[in-house]
């Protein structure tokens, strides 16, 4: 039976796993500026205010719990999101925050400050939760965002609009940028299978993949469904389904890390008796290396063209989203694995094929991230399951890379 903060941080993600802190019913789906996101931000301050942090939430509505320290230096950052994807699992992002919170917790109950304040972020769009973008409140914090794109969600509610229900707006959202921080640290759930089938609990993040998302419009000409000669159809779907296996073709043709994914599609109008008329769909493409996600992008790219071509198909395609690779501080690198060390654990480095706001955050201060053990590998699907002493392992592994830190400080 494992108690202590690693139980509670657990807790407390799957308190956050349903209503009011889920968008959807019978699942956790957390969109940005959603009123469950507001819901979550309110409990956590509560959760913040009793670990001892006086809380704000900036232009960019990210919660920010802050803890002083004795001097008046840059603040160590411990932050993850709490936006989710849709039917997600509770740990992807909250059990970041939570651990967060609770290494604040301990110290406070212990009377300990460390040399530098500690700031616990709850960030709100890593996942593209809402909006056809992704990681804006952590490139806003991190001074990234030079330009606010106008865009809509689902529903054809405007950003504009969705910040303004918070007192917010794309300019308060631009100029969210954080004056800067001594490091950021973000423990995450692996959501890889390598921690677990080697019986290790924990590893040290040494970098994140490169990261573009693209979302296509195909173009044909809806029409009946009945009627219409199979020869002398332009149906958007059936292109885009080719579309979409040449995608799988060229991604598994290359025999690195690299990835594609295409996670959602739209045919319009939509019905069992019309022909496709247009579809959208996404473009994911990542790879340890920019260049070799650079390369299978255009020939993913070209070939698409190709085929919309044959078909006599319209298509066009914008970029949503790039991020170059992210490799974590070596020298922080070697004090999270001093503290895994010393906590008992053997040293594990591994690479992250998921995306973070430590990609962004990296702009602003050194990063280090923790990785933990996640049943079976499984994320983004309500089956995610971290066991608590997991949990509480990560947290002893944090409190020590504190110690650490504030060790280089002296
Ligand atoms: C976030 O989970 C991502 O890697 O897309
Ligand atoms: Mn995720
Ligand atoms: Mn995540």
């Amino acid at each position: 039976m494992v108690s202590g903060g690693g139980m509670r941080a657990v807790e407390r993600c799957r308190a956050l796993g349903q209503a009011p802190f889920s968008d959807m019913a019978g699942g956790l789906y957390r969109g940005w500026l959603s009123p469950a996101h507001r819901a979550s931000v309110a409990q956590l301050a509560a959760w913040m205010a009793e670990a001892g942090m006086t809380t704000h939430v900036d232009g960019a509505a990210n919660l920010i719990g802050r803890y002083p320290g004795t001097g008046n230096g840059p603040p160590l950052i411990i932050g993850s999101h709490i936006d989710s994807v849709r039917d997600g699992g509770v740990y992807d992002g909250p059990l970041g925050v939570m651990l967060g919170i609770e290494c604040v917790a301990a110290l406070h109950a212990a009377g300990r400050r460390m040399p530098f304040a500690i700031e616990v972020i709850a960030f709100g769009d890593e996942e593209g939760s809402r909006f056809p973008a992704a990681m804006l409140t952590s490139k806003a914090l991190a001074g990234l965002l030079d330009t606010v794109p106008d865009m809509a969600d689902a529903q054809g509610v405007t950003l504009a609009q969705a910040l303004g229900e918070w007192g917010l707006s794309p300019q308060t959202l631009r100029a969210a940028r954080h004056p800067g921080a001594l490091a950021y640290l973000e423990a995450h759930i692996e959501q890889g299978p390598v921690l677990e089938a080697e019986g290790l609990a924990l590893g040290v993040v040494t970098g994140i993949a490169a990261q573009l998302r693209y979302e296509v419009t195909v173009m044909g000409q809806a029409g009946h469904a009945g009627t219409s000669a199979m020869p002398l159809r332009r149906d958007a779907l059936a292109g885009s389904a080719e579309m979409i296996l040449a995608i799988e073709r060229i991604a598994q043709a290359d025999a690195s890390d690299l990835v594609a994914t295409v996670g959602r599609i739209e045919a319009a109008p939509g019905a069992a008796n019309v022909i496709a008329g247009q579809v959208r769909f996404t473009i994911d493409v990542r790879a340890g290396e920019a260049v070799r996600r650079d390369h299978a992008a255009a020939a993913i790219l070209a070939e698409i063209a190709t085929i919309a071509a044959q078909r006599g198909l319209g298509v066009s395609h914008r970029l949503i989203h790039d991020l170059p690779p992210s490799p974590c501080d070596p020298a922080l690198m070697e004090q999270l694995e001093a503290a895994l060390v010393a906590a008992g654990h053997p040293p594990r480095r591994l690479v992250s094929g998921a995306g973070h706001d430590a990609m962004n955050l990296a702009h602003l201060a050194p990063t280090a991230m923790l990785f933990i053990r996640c049943r079976d590998g499984i994320s983004h699907n309500p089956a995610e399951h971290v066991e608590p002493a997991d949990a509480q392992g990560a947290l002893a592994v944090m409190l020590g890379f504190i110690d650490n830190l504030g060790a280089s400080c002296a």
